[in-house]
């Protein structure tokens, strides 16, 4: 349709009907046969029977023939045959199901996660889906916030390359291109910075701050074309975001140009009423509209006030038509008004989903996603020795997120079922050792509550017949780790450790057998201590997928080189929680054990336990000191930064080479590094090759004291490593 033509379409409708497209409603209220919706949760959250019949999109349905049969009986009823929207949390897959964010991130290749994005919305598309919640972009630093496992992680330059690439990867060049959905970028704003890691708290953040590292991410999502924002459940510096003018018409869509949907989190602008902001639905319904957020999630705030609140000159009808116009070039974008059914096809569904194809991609990502922590050599695999599995993840299926909420858990390999492809099965044995959690311990998933329910007494002889198998193998490897509720939304945790049930398994089990490779699923960054300690090997698995057994495997009999690099920083212990690389060095930086009056702990050391950027290979490299094409750049030159990287080692592997900057001295303080571009580089045994970065000044500018944005002269540190702790540093002198 032509832009004038939507606008033609926006005048036409009533003011109720225009309300009802800001309206978003959960997929519940669409089952089949769901005669009590109103008398059930529908109606004790007031919405009326018009909401449920004429809401402008849904939340949460997916399957290519309920979608289908929702569409036409809408359309049918709809005054202008205007389609409904059908959107999902499509966070990292729909029925194959990749690496967790976090170990996206792990990848350190955005491209990559660009291809799984663009899978995933095969998946969705044929399935009758319309727009993913994905991807989430917020930028985090505590492992304490559950929600740190949807996200890429500390850094600000990394989550804006995997956000442009899912984004690109969702979306296509054009979202009505089949197989193409809409992206969303969330939340914004600043939902990862949640005072003490307790999700939905209060950002509390300088603009310095706020621009310079928590912005970024967002801006390149919405750079990459994104069709839709979510606002975030946090306030921002004392005003939640669903209502924050300054943050949504002043920053997103003045300074950044956005001009798709904003959609409200789920509930977020009713909740501006326990925040303090709003006293009433009417209020918040006004302050909402005012911010310019254009659909409501699953509240009745607009449906209920907006129409009352335009009839009595409260709020003028324009900003009703501006969001709605909004609304209808979205669903004018995704070609909805010549196919209101877009992909929809039970078909295709069956060929597409969990194709091999997918499977593949899944398999190679998760396997790039892993980080190896430590390694003495018993990794890869002496196929030929005795092995025993020991751990409650040997054989679970569920190593998917809490957000793969369309995944497929019966399709996911396990590493059971996975080893037993490939190591010699009388040489080979498998044991779950404990619970995950620990017998009668519950936690409480999406789903409800869920309770380790085996008896104490069967879960302390799985550990002794656990413990009588490692006597008996020459290495022992043990699949640990959180619950993969354990993270996620509303998932924080103050203390971040592997269960206790699990450590008292490993301690049992090193008592017999020295020779310990640990497997660690996590969803966040762990206290890692006495692992790193007592194990002779440590992979981090994060959450990885559908394919995650044979992921795991390929690496740990060697088909593949680990290649994975930490995007979060792991922590020494909660204490040092938030710790990221890209820190500011203080007036006193810790630079002497033995002096007192420096920026230090007097219990722990300021490090993290594995850095930003940190991940071992089965090879070695080595990199040559860092060459800078001049000493000097003027602000229109670009500088050459380089170094020669070399394979040592015995086998082919893929080294990430990170190039990082530092601006020594600024009229704000400046971090001590910050990455500034990334190589994956693949060599032979021997082989070498000459990596450069092309350094330009807009690479150097930051929010300035003034509030400008721009660069500053002065002398610049420039590193080329493997990891954010690299020393192989060189200056240059940025002229006026
Ligand atoms: C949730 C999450 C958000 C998600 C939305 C819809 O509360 O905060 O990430 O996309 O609701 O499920």
């Amino acid at each position: 349709m032509l832009q004038s033509e939507l606008i033609k379409l926006r005048d036409s409708m009533s003011l109720q009907e225009k309300i009802d497209q800001m309206l978003q409603l959960n997929g519940q209220f669409y089952e089949e046969n769901n005669e009590d919706v109103l008398t059930g949760p529908a109606g004790s959250m007031g919405f009326t029977e018009q909401d449920i019949e004429m809401a402008g999109s849904i939340l949460g349905a997916k399957g290519a023939e309920r979608l289908i049969a929702i569409q036409k009986a809408y359309m049918e009823k709809q005054p202008h045959h205007i389609p409904m929207l059908f959107m999902l949390d499509v966070i990292h897959g729909l029925e194959t199901v990749f690496p967790a964010p976090l170990g996206l991130g792990a990848t350190f290749e955005p491209e990559l996660a660009g291809k799984c994005a663009s899978a995933a919305a095969k998946e969705a598309a044929v399935s009758g889906l319309h727009v993913t919640f994905s991807p989430m972009v917020d930028l985090v630093r505590d492992a304490r916030w559950g929600r740190v496992m949807e996200s890429t992680g500390e850094d600000p330059y990394l989550n804006g390359l995997f956000a442009a690439e899912q984004v690109k990867g969702f979306q296509g060049e054009d979202m009505s291109e089949p197989y193409k959905i809409c992206a969303c970028i969330k939340h914004f704003a600043a939902y990862g910075a949640p005072n003490a890691g307790r999700d939905y708290n209060t950002v509390e953040l300088s603009e310095h701050t706020l621009r310079d590292f928590y912005l970024k991410s967002y801006k390149a999502g919405i750079d990459a074309g994104a069709g839709m924002v979510m606002t975030s459940f946090n306030t921002v510096n004392g005003v939640p975001a669903s209502t924050n003018k300054w943050l949504m018409r002043d920053i997103l869509r003045g300074e950044m140009g956005f001009d798709g949907v904003l959609i409200s989190d789920y509930a977020a602008i009713l909740e501006t009423i326990p925040h303090g902001h709003s006293a009433s639905p009417s209020d918040a319904a006004v302050k909402a509209l005012e911010a310019g957020v254009d659909i409501d999630m699953m509240t009745s705030v607009y449906s209920a006030n907006l129409l009352k609140l335009v009839e009595e000159g409260v709020v003028p009808e324009a900003l009703i038509d501006e969001a709605v116009l909004r609304i209808l070039e979205l669903k004018n974008k995704l070609g909805l008004f010549e196919n209101p059914y877009k992909d929809g096809d039970p078909e295709k569904e069956k060929e597409i989903i969990l194709c091999e194809e997918h499977r593949a991609l899944a398999r190679e990502t998760a396997a790039k996603s892993l980080v190896l922590l430590e390694n003495d050599g018993i990794l890869p695999l002496d196929t030929t020795k005795k092995v025993a599995f020991i751990g409650p993840y040997t054989s679970e299926k569920h190593i998917i997120s809490s957000w793969a909420i369309a995944g497929n858990v019966p399709a996911c390999v396990t590493i059971e079922e996975a080893a037993g492809e490939v190591l010699c099965a009388e040489k080979t044995s498998y044991h779950k050792g404990c619970t995950i959690l620990g017998s009668g311990n519950q936690i409480i998933s999406f789903t409800g509550i869920m309770k380790e329910t085996t008896p104490e007494e069967e879960e302390l002889r799985w550990m002794e017949e656990a413990c009588e198998a490692a006597k008996e193998a020459d290495i022992v490897v043990m699949p640990l780790g959180e619950h993969y509720a354990q993270s996620g939304e509303a998932s924080s945790r103050a203390m971040i450790d592997v269960p206790e049930v699990q450590m008292r398994l490993f301690r049992r089990i090193k008592e017999v057998n020295e020779n310990i490779v640990v497997l660690l699923f996590h969803g966040r960054p762990l206290d890692l201590r006495e692992l790193k300690q007592e194990a002779r090997a440590v992979l981090a698995c994060w959450i990885p997928g559908t394919e995650g057994g044979h992921a795991i495997m390929d690496v740990l009999t060697g088909k593949v080189n680990p290649s994975g690099k930490l995007p979060m920083s792991f922590p020494y212990c909660v204490g040092q929680v938030p710790v990221f690389y890209n820190e500011y060095q203080t007036g006193r930086p810790f630079t002497d054990e033995n002096l007192k009056f420096l920026s230090r702990y007097m219990d722990i050391p300021n490090k993290p336990l594995y850095p930003f950027g940190y991940g071992l290979s089965y090879t070695s490299f080595e990199i040559s000191p860092v060459k800078v094409s001049s000493e000097t750049m003027k602000a229109d030159e670009t500088l050459t930064v380089s170094a020669i990287i070399k394979n040592t080692g015995g086998c082919s592997g893929t080294e990430v080479v990170q190039l990082y900057i530092q601006d020594q001295t600024a009229s704000v303080v400046r971090p001590v590094k910050e990455l500034k571009g990334l190589q994956k580089v693949t060599l032979q045994p021997g082989e070498e090759k000459e990596v450069s970065f092309a350094v330009t000044e807009s690479m150097l500018q930051f929010t300035r004291a003034d509030g400008t944005v721009g660069s500053e002269p002065g002398i610049f540190s420039v590193w080329i490593g493997n990891s954010s702790e690299t020393e192989n540093k060189a200056e240059f002198d940025l002229k006026k």
